[in-house]
C-alpha cells in the first residue's frame, strides 16, 4: 500500500525533491513544444510516466498527470459518470466523508439526474465492504471511495471494496468494466461497472 500524501502534513521526501529539481531548474520547457527545451521536458515526462507505471504495475498510457487532487477527482468522477449515463445507469455510491472535490461534484451530478448514496462512516472512521455490497443496485454505475481520509487518516478497506465491486460487475448481464484511480496527491479509488 502506498500512501503518498500523509494527510498533507508531511514535508516532501528528499528523494522526490532531488528528482524534481532538475525538472524545475533545467527542463522547464512546455513538453508540448517542438523546441529543444520543450522536447527535453517531454522526455523527462515520459521517463517519469514509465517509472510510475512500473511502480503501479500499469501501462504508461494509463497514467494521467493532473495539476492536483481536485482535478484528478473531477476527471475520474465525471468521466466515469458519463460512461454510466451512456449505459442508462445513474446511481453512484460514495461515502459521507469524501473530500469536497468529490462531494461537490456529486452534488452537480445529482442536479443532472444521478442518484447518490452516501454511506455513513462508522465509529472507527471507515465504511465497510458490506455497506458497499448492500448499497449496490442494478443501476449502480460507480462506487467512489477514498483510500485514506484526508482529515482523520483512517484507511478504508479498498481491496475488499474493490472485490465487492468486481463481484457485482461479474453478476451483471451487460458488459462492464472496472478500474481504479489513485491520484498520488489525493488517493481516491474509483470503481465502475
Ligand atoms: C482526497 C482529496 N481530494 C482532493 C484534494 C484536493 O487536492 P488539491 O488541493 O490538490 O486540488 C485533497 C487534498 O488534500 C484530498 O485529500
Amino acid at each position: 500500500m502506498i500512501y503518498a500524501d500523509n494527510a498533507a502534513t508531511t514535508k516532501m521526501s528528499p528523494v522526490a525533491l532531488a528528482a524534481m529539481l532538475p525538472a524545475l531548474e533545467d527542463n522547464y520547457g512546455n513538453p508540448s513544444s517542438l523546441h529543444s527545451v520543450g522536447q527535453h521536458a517531454a522526455e523527462l515526462l515520459q521517463s517519469a510516466r514509465e517509472t510510475m507505471a512500473r511502480c503501479l504495475n500499469c501501462k504508461p498510457r494509463e497514467i494521467l498527470f493532473t495539476s492536483g487532487g481536485s482535478e484528478a477527482d473531477n476527471q475520474a468522477l465525471l468521466s466515469a459518470a458519463e460512461l454510466g449515463r451512456l449505459k442508462g445507469k445513474k446511481h453512484i455510491i460514495s461515502t459521507a466523508f469524501e473530500h469536497h472535490a468529490i462531494l461537490h461534484s456529486l452534488k452537480r451530478l445529482e442536479k443532472q439526474g444521478f442518484e447518490v448514496t452516501l454511506l455513513p462512516v462508522g465509529p472507527t472512521g471507515t465504511v465497510t465492504a458490506q455497506q458497499v455490497k448492500e448499497a449496490i443496485r442494478p443501476d449502480t454505475c460507480l462506487v467512489t471511495v477514498m483510500y485514506a481520509n484526508n482529515e482523520i487518516g483512517s484507511i478504508l478497506p479498498i481491496e475488499e471494496i474493490g472485490a465487492v465491486c468486481r463481484g457485482a460487475c461479474c453478476s451483471t448481464p451487460t458488459p462492464c468494466r472496472q478500474w481504479d484511480t489513485c491520484p498520488l496527491t489525493s488517493r481516491p479509488s474509483t470503481s465502475i461497472c
